[in-house]
C-alpha cells in the first residue's frame, strides 16, 4: 500500500516546472514543523490571516508581504467566534482548493487551514477583549464580534510566529483592535515587529472588494457602487469646510435612497482613536460606515483632510 502523505506534504497543486507548491497545514504540529524551517536561517516570515474566498483584496496582502518578507504563510480559517447569532456563518463561502490554486500562483509558501476542534479544542475558555477602540460602530453592531477577531488573530500570531502581518484597512476598525491587542499584549516584539495596513483594493466602480459582495443580487450590486460615490462626496465637502452632520445626514440620505434599507453608522472618526467627530479641525480623520442593501451589511472608510 502507498505511503499516507501527511497534509503538509500533499502538494494542492503539483507544477510540471517543478517549482515549490504551496505547502497546506491543518494541524498546528504540522504547521510548527514548518514554520521552523522557514524561519531556521532567520528569514523573515509575513502573515496574511483571512477567512478564505480569496479576491484581489486578500491578493493585494499576499503581494505585499512578498515584497516586505522571505516568507509569506496565509491563514484561511472562518472564524465561527467572530460571527453573531444569524450572522452568515454557515452561508459564508468557503473555497479551499480555489484559494490554495490563488495562493499558489502568488508564492505563498503555507497555507494554513486549520478546522475549529483545531484552532479551539475542547475546553477552550480564552477571550481577549479589547476595550476602546472596539467599542461603538461595528463593536455596537456586531456584540462579542471584536472579541473573536482578537482573540483569533492572537493565536494565529503564537501559531505563526511572523515577523510581519498583513491587514486590510477596509477593516479599519479591526486593524485599530489587532495594534492595540498586540500593543497591550507585547507581541509586536519579538515575533510581530509589524503590522502592516494596505490600502483598500475597490472594484472599477469604486465599491470596496469584499467576500460578501457576492452575496449582492445585480441591481443591489449596482447600487452598491454608491456607497463609495456618496462617501467621496461627503468627505469633498467637510474638506471644503462644510458642516460635518449635515454632510453625513445627506450621506445617509442618498444610500437609502440609492436602494439601501438601512445605515447602521455614518460617522467622522479620528484615524488613531476612533473617536467621532463633529467637526476636522486639522484632525487626521477617517470617514466610517455600514449600511446594509439586500440583507447584506458593508463597510467602507476613507481617509478625511
Ligand atoms: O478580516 C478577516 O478576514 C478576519 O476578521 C480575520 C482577521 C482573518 C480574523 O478571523
Amino acid at each position: 500500500m502507498a505511503k499516507r502523505l501527511s497534509p503538509l506534504h500533499q502538494p494542492l497543486h503539483h507544477d510540471i516546472q517543478g517549482e515549490k507548491s504551496v505547502q497546506t497545514a491543518y494541524t498546528l504540529d504540522v504547521l510548527r514543523k514548518q514554520i521552523a524551517k522557514l524561519g531556521a536561517d532567520g528569514s523573515t516570515i509575513g502573515l496574511v490571516p483571512t477567512m478564505g474566498a480569496l479576491h484581489d483584496g486578500h491578493l493585494t496582502l499576499v503581494r505585499r508581504a512578498r515584497e516586505v518578507c522571505d516568507h509569506v504563510v496565509t491563514s484561511i480559517f472562518v472564524n465561527p467566534t467572530q460571527f453573531g447569532p444569524g450572522e452568515d456563518l454557515d452561508a459564508y463561502p468557503r473555497q479551499l482548493e480555489q484559494d490554495a490554486a490563488m495562493l499558489e500562483a502568488e508564492g505563498t509558501a503555507v497555507l494554513w487551514a486549520p478546522d475549529a476542534a483545531e484552532m479551539y479544542p475542547n475546553g477552550f475558555a480564552t477571550n481577549i477583549s479589547v476595550t476602546g477602540v472596539s467599542e461603538g460602530y461595528c463593536g455596537t453592531d456586531r456584540p462579542g464580534h471584536f472579541d473573536g477577531v482578537a482573540t483569533v488573530v492572537c493565536k494565529l500570531f503564537q501559531q505563526v510566529l511572523p515577523t510581519h502581518a498583513f491587514f486590510g484597512e477596509k477593516d479599519y476598525q479591526q486593524l485599530a483592535v489587532i495594534r492595540a491587542m498586540a500593543r497591550d499584549l507585547d507581541l509586536t516584539r519579538p515575533h510581530v515587529h509589524s503590522i502592516i495596513g494596505v490600502p483598500t483594493v475597490r472594484e472599477a466602480d469604486g465599491l470596496a472588494m469584499s467576500s460578501r459582495n457576492r452575496y449582492l443580487s445585480k441591481d443591489d450590486r449596482a447600487a452598491a457602487a454608491t456607497l463609495p460615490r456618496a462617501m467621496k462626496a461627503a468627505i469633498a465637502q467637510i474638506e471644503a469646510g462644510g458642516d460635518v452632520p449635515q454632510n453625513l445626514s445627506a450621506l445617509e440620505a442618498e444610500l437609502i435612497s440609492a436602494g439601501f434599507s438601512s445605515v447602521d453608522y455614518a460617522t467622522l472618526a479620528d484615524s488613531a482613536s476612533l473617536a467621532p467627530l463633529t467637526a476636522l479641525e486639522g484632525a487626521s480623520a477617517r470617514l466610517l460606515v455600514a449600511a446594509r442593501i439586500g440583507g447584506t451589511r458593508l463597510i467602507d472608510n476613507m481617509p478625511v483632510g
